[in-house]
């Protein structure tokens, strides 16, 4: 078996790389590394002691591709590669259209040129409408998307979709990811946002390791048990392995299916924080700032489906998310210092 890993440098792509190796599936990245690091894959092979195929390069290079899949008989493709910054995708919408859903529509014309008609595709929570109540089943209602990187993910799903409904041949997994955090227990990979991070578990590592002085926790007046946001945090390696099972699935089954991937458990921002603090022995200092725009109250997965499915559930704690994380920020302050 060999899968194309696309964004495999990065935060998710890196973790899946070491399950795919560690499931001896023959694993081929391609990645522009514009918001990852090499050293991702070096890292890769020390956990696994096999490094993956690595081609530096764009998903939307049609020749480059063209190229990678004539070089390569690809089972399916893992496409992970995307920008993903939310008040980003405000300042640059354009970039945003062009690049997400660019790279999956030359990415789809690649692969259907080569007969390889196996997708698993990164989508979000965030298709998800805010009109909803909790839990978030895959039948709940999307849209009302409240940034150009969500409209990206829906519009993902939209192409896809179509795609398998004019080709039957075709299989898509649209796994709809809720709060991926957490790193590899050895501490050798993890995440590394540039600049100052907007997702609230790197915020805290980086604050307990001092790059950052304290958290400014988001908002304490929500309708919570706390008043702070609740958000289904899955730990990093679990959403991995989720992907090995995907595979799985789509070997199987022909059609567009989308699935959440989350524990099913809401956690506030003060859980987490308290949560870091215990488990790590370390401070977090940390005050109160109004509400952040586009926020909701609460966000949760329904998470059965994945279970039926794909065979899957999420099997680590928060506690397991909270140390694996510290142990990645402590031993890499810089990151991978990039
Ligand atoms: P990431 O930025 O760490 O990884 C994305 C990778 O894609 C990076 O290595 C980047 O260099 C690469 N890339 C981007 N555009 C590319 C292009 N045109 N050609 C080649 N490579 C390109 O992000 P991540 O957190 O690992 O997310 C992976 C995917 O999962 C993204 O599609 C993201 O939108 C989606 N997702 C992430 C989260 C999350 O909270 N991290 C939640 C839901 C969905
Ligand atoms: C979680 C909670 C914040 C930072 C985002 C994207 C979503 C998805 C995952 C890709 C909220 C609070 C945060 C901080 C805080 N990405 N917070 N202080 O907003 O659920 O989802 O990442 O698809 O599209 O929108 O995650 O980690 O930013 O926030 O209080 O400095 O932490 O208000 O309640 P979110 P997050």
């Amino acid at each position: 078996m060999k899968v194309l890993v696309t964004g495999g440098a990065g935060y998710i792509g890196s973790h899946t790389c070491v399950e795919l190796i560690n499931s001896s599936i023959d694993t081929v990245v391609l990645d522009n590394l514009c918001n990852s690091s090499e050293k991702s894959l070096d890292r890769v092979r020390e956990i696994t002691g096999t490094s993956p195929v690595f081609y530096k390069g764009d998903v939307r290079d049609e020749a480059l591709l063209e190229r990678i899949f004539s070089e390569n008989e690809f089972d399916c493709v893992i496409h992970f590669a995307g920008l993903k910054c939310v008040p980003e995708s405000v300042k640059k919408p354009a970039e945003y259209y062009e690049n997400n859903l660019g790279s999956t529509l030359v990415l789809c014309k690649v692969m259907a040129r080569h007969g390889c008609k196996r997708l698993v595709f990164s989508s979000s929570a965030t298709v998800y409408s805010a009109v909803n109540e909790m839990p978030l089943k895959e039948d709940s209602i999307k849209g009302d998307c409240t940034n150009p990187y969500g409209w990206t993910k829906y519009m993902g799903e939209r192409i896809l979709t179509d795609i398998a409904t004019a080709d039957p041949e075709w299989a898509i997994a649209l796994l709809r990811y809720f709060n991926p955090i957490g790193a590899h227990e050895s501490g050798l990979i993890g995440e590394d946002p540039r600049g100052i991070p907007n997702n609230l578990m790197p915020f805290i590592a980086q604050t307990a390791v001092g790059r950052r002085d304290r958290l400014t926790v988001f908002g304490n007046d929500y309708n919570t048990k706390d008043g702070t946001g609740v958000r289904d945090y899955l730990h990093v390696v679990d959403l991995a392995k989720g992907h090995v099972a995907a595979i799985g699935y789509i070997m199987e089954h022909k059609g567009a299916e989308p699935i959440n991937l989350g524990t099913g458990t809401g956690i506030s921002v003060l859980d987490m924080v308290e949560t870091f603090k215990q488990v790590n022995q370390v401070d977090v200092p940390y005050g109160f700032g109004p509400r952040r725009a586009g926020d909701v109250a609460t966000c949760y997965a329904q998470a059965d489906k994945a279970k039926r499915l794909l065979g899957w559930r999420a099997e680590k704690t928060l506690e397991d998310m909270c140390r694996d994380t510290w142990r990645w920020q402590s031993s890499n302050p810089d990151g991978y210092g990039e």
